[in-house]
């Protein structure tokens, strides 16, 4: 057994709440804000509890540098890091090997289980797993034990620990066994699929993942549709039951995120915005480049709005915003391309003097991001499958315009939101053009009193909310 440490309360994600990315010179790093819905909620939620630790890995050459340095990792006692951080909490980097690093996040993570739980796969070709797989499998078993290694050295006798997502499947058992005492969360942040789709995974690793979250007391997922196909994969991969699985849908903090967007680099952005949109309407999108968030198909469904509805040319804009993400993935660098050529090839097809029909950005400039989602009537999202989209969320407290909500049924939002946002089949590029048409068209009563009721349902449960939730959850558990 590790010694005992003195955190009564400590988070572990593969990304933490900041990246460090190296500048020209030694003093001139750069720290960002880290991006998806795993970051924005976890950052809310622990703003609140000043004595928690954060542990994440250190996911560049720079970071692993620093955190080799600061005594325990503790990256949040380096003054330019301490300074950019939101909260009190400490923030310690795991300065795992570059090699295991790539292989656990890249290899597995992104490219095995991301796709599983997303049903990314084209399976005539993908996946494959061969000697080179099985090496890689090594480096994320490797990865989840220091993870597990670290919280069982840092954790104080009782502590809770709220391990997150999907990097970190093994981390509840192998934690389990060198601290009895702890009481441990899980919350998967993304979907989870069906046994059968589960089963394109190799049958002793579905056991050895399913088996590893089952070492956590109390295992999150946002929906009841993500909950119940996990009971029934344990049941199917094991034979056993899960009773620690419970509900937590994610909201959004609407004080929160009114105070970002009210910022003075928001404000230039969305005049920016207004001088191309003028009194168009604007169909908003804000994603990361990411396969399941289903751009493509997206941008398919606009052009097909404006190629069969020639009225709608010159009356409408569509924004697109892209956060970079995952560039070490070849798939992913081959989508960004496809969707670039394709935004293109819209604009060069219907753009006339005095008409923009798309605005396509691809970029970190959360600023402009957010102007959009200040400035949208349409809030667009069709992901293939997406854990929550904390983004709808976002948009709907945001728009100054009682927007109208085009939406993947394949979310978890779609579960939060209901019929008061514009379901669709997001294959169904037809389908998904007449919903934006219907959007565009919804009398302004109807669009408001629907507004009303999705942006109630977005702030239920704020991250401090949900995030307590689930620990006074692990705390009913304990009796
Ligand atoms: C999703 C995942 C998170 C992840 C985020 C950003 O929201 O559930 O675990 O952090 O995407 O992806 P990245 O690979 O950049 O961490």
């Amino acid at each position: 057994m590790s010694s005992e440490g003195h955190a009564q309360l400590l988070v572990a994600s593969n990304r933490g709440p900041l990246s460090i990315v190296a500048g020209e010179g030694s003093d001139d790093d750069e720290v960002r804000r880290g991006s998806g819905g795993l970051v924005s909620g976890m950052q809310a939620a622990l703003s609140a509890s000043p004595d928690a630790v954060w542990v994440s890995a250190a996911m560049n050459d720079r970071e692993r540098v620093l955190a080799r340095r600061s005594p325990g990792g503790r990256i949040s006692e380096v003054p330019f890091v301490a300074e950019a951080l939101h909260g009190d909490f400490d923030v310690r980097m795991l300065p795992i090997d570059g090699t295991t690093f790539r292989n656990a996040y890249n290899a597995i993570a992104n490219s095995t289980l991301w796709f599983a739980l997303h049903r990314l796969y084209d399976l005539p070709t993908q996946p494959i797993y061969d000697a080179s797989w099985r090496r890689q499998w090594a480096s994320y078993v490797r990865f989840n034990q220091a993870f597990a290694d670290a919280l069982a050295e840092a954790a104080a006798p009782g502590a809770h620990v709220m391990v997150q997502d999907y990097h970190l499947f093994l981390v509840p058992r192998m934690l389990r066994r060198q601290r009895e005492d702890v009481r441990i969360g899980f919350f998967t942040h993304t979907p989870w699929v069906n046994p059968a789709d589960f089963g394109v995974l190799p049958d002793d690793v579905q056991r050895e993942i399913v088996d590893g979250m089952l070492g956590a007391d109390v295992l999150g997922f946002h929906t009841e549709r993500w909950a119940g196909l996990f009971r029934e994969t344990a049941q199917s991969v094991l034979g056993v039951d899960a009773p620690g699985v419970r509900v937590f849908p994610l909201g959004t903090d609407p004080d929160e995120m009114h105070e970002q967007a009210g910022r003075r680099a928001v404000d230039s952005q969305l005049r920016l915005l207004e001088e191309t949109v003028g009194d168009r309407l604007l169909i908003g999108r804000i994603d990361r480049t990411e396969l399941s968030k289903n751009v493509y198909r997206g941008l398919l469904a606009y052009r097909e709005v404006l190629r069969t509805r020639p009225e709608w040319r010159g009356r409408v804009v569509h924004a697109v915003f892209n956060n970079p993400s995952r560039e070490d993935v070849p798939a992913y660098r081959e989508y960004t391309a496809r969707i670039e050529r394709l935004a293109e090839e819209i604009v060069d097809e219907f753009e006339t003097d005095d008409w923009t029909p798309l605005l396509f950005e691809i970029s970190e400039e959360y600023a402009s991001a957010l102007a959009i989602m200040r400035r949208c009537d349409v809030v667009f999202v069709n992901s293939i499958r997406d854990g929550m989209n904390l983004v709808v969320l976002e948009e709907l407290v945001l728009s100054e315009r009682d927007p109208s909500v085009v939406l993947s049924r394949e979310t978890g939002a779609a579960e939060i939101l209901g019929d008061d946002a514009l379901l669709v089949n997001p294959f169904d590029v037809s389908g998904t053009a007449q919903a934006l048409v219907e959007a565009l068209i919804m009398p302004r009563e109807e669009r408001a009193a629907r507004a009303e009721r999705m942006r109630a349902a977005a702030v239920a449960l704020p991250p401090v909310a949900w995030f307590q939730a689930q620990l006074d959850e692990l705390e009913k558990t304990a009796g």
